[in-house]
């Protein structure tokens, strides 16, 4: 069976139940609960992160991390490393004192699960063994690319990223703000986690700076159209499906581009991105596939 990074065509669903299932299989070896009583965290950790995501972000490490021959062992610490920061996002995302919500993945959210208390731990426990990780010289032989992946990992979910959007987007429920400033938190919020996951194959393949530049235009887009099209869902889609509650947005008074630009522009704009996205891979010819449907899919998906 082909596995990832790989080396010979797979279609896409293919490709993506795959990295699902080896990242499963990462983050299940890497989150093994110790004998004493702080294995409740890590419970609250294996809760979260083992629930069923679609294992995008890991997917995209892992495709991107083909186009350049990376050895797959790598790739996947990479892979495990921002599944875990984006699961601490989205715990933390749903605190009563953020999003309050009941509902991920499926499942009631970490903080019904456990307290609240320990939801807060569980996102920095994830946080910080995802840092460790990639410092694990089984990531890269070479310390200068695990000092790359730290240096960069840190600035796309920290303030001047994801945290920083984090920021606005709570902001954005008490203030009015126009689609520019929409636009920069949706690219800081959910932007910069895509874009590293994009980018992560081509600094542990030390790729020239060329394929660096295209596969940043492309994660820029991308990651755009992602979060216009999680808002859409949060209009349109439905609990069963998301395994997320619908409607937040609107309850919270929060300003997305569908509250700004209406459902049919908004959609228009994704799709627009998504082209543009597209257009970034021309480099890559054929062996960009499997990121031209990722990106299709981002827009097209239910989940
Ligand atoms: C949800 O991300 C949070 C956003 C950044 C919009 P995903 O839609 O990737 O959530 P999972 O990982 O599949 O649960
Ligand atoms: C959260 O955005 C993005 C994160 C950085 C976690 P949302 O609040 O829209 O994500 P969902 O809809 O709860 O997944
Ligand atoms: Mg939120
Ligand atoms: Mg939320
Ligand atoms: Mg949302």
């Amino acid at each position: 069976m082909t596995e990832p990074p790989w080396s010979e065509p797979i279609s896409f669903p293919r490709a993506l139940d795959q990295a699902a299932r080896l990242t499963d299989e990462a983050l299940e070896r890497l989150l093994i609960a110790p004998p004493g009583l702080e294995a409740r965290v890590y419970e609250a950790m294996r809760y979260s992160a083992l629930a069923p995501g679609k294992r995008l972000r890991p997917f995209l490490v892992l495709a991107g991390a083909g186009l350049f021959g990376v050895a797959r062992r790598c790739a996947l610490q990479v892979a495990a490393a921002i599944e875990m920061v984006h699961t601490y996002s989205l715990i933390h995302d749903d605190l009563p004192a953020m999003d309050n919500s009941e509902l991920r993945r499926g499942r009631p959210t970490c903080h019904r699960q456990f307290d609240e208390a320990t939801a807060i731990l569980a996102g920095d426990g994830l946080l910080t063994t995802a840092f460790g990780l990639l410092a694990d010289p089984d990531t890269h032989g070479d310390p200068a690319v695990r000092c790359e992946l730290v240096s960069e990992l840190a600035t796309a979910a920290g303030a001047a990223g994801m945290v920083g959007g984090q920021m606005i987007d709570l902001i954005a429920e008490r203030q009015s703000l126009d689609i520019g400033a929409i636009t920069r938190l949706q690219r800081m919020k959910t932007g910069a986690l895509i874009a590293f996951s994009c980018e992560a194959g081509a600094i542990l393949a030390k790729a020239p700076g060329e394929a660096r530049v295209a596969l940043r235009g492309y994660a820029h887009d991308l990651g755009l159209a992602f979060q216009i099209a999680d808002d859409l869902l949060d209009v349109e889609g439905s609990a069963d499906q998301t395994g997320k509650p619908v409607g937040a947005d609107a309850a919270a008074g929060k300003a997305t581009f569908v509250s700004i630009l209406g459902v049919e522009r908004a959609r228009a704009q994704a799709d627009l991105l998504i082209r543009q996205a597209v257009a970034h891979l021309d480099l890559f010819e054929q062996r960009a596939e499997l990121l031209r449907e990722a990106a299709r899919f981002v827009i097209t998906r239910r989940t």
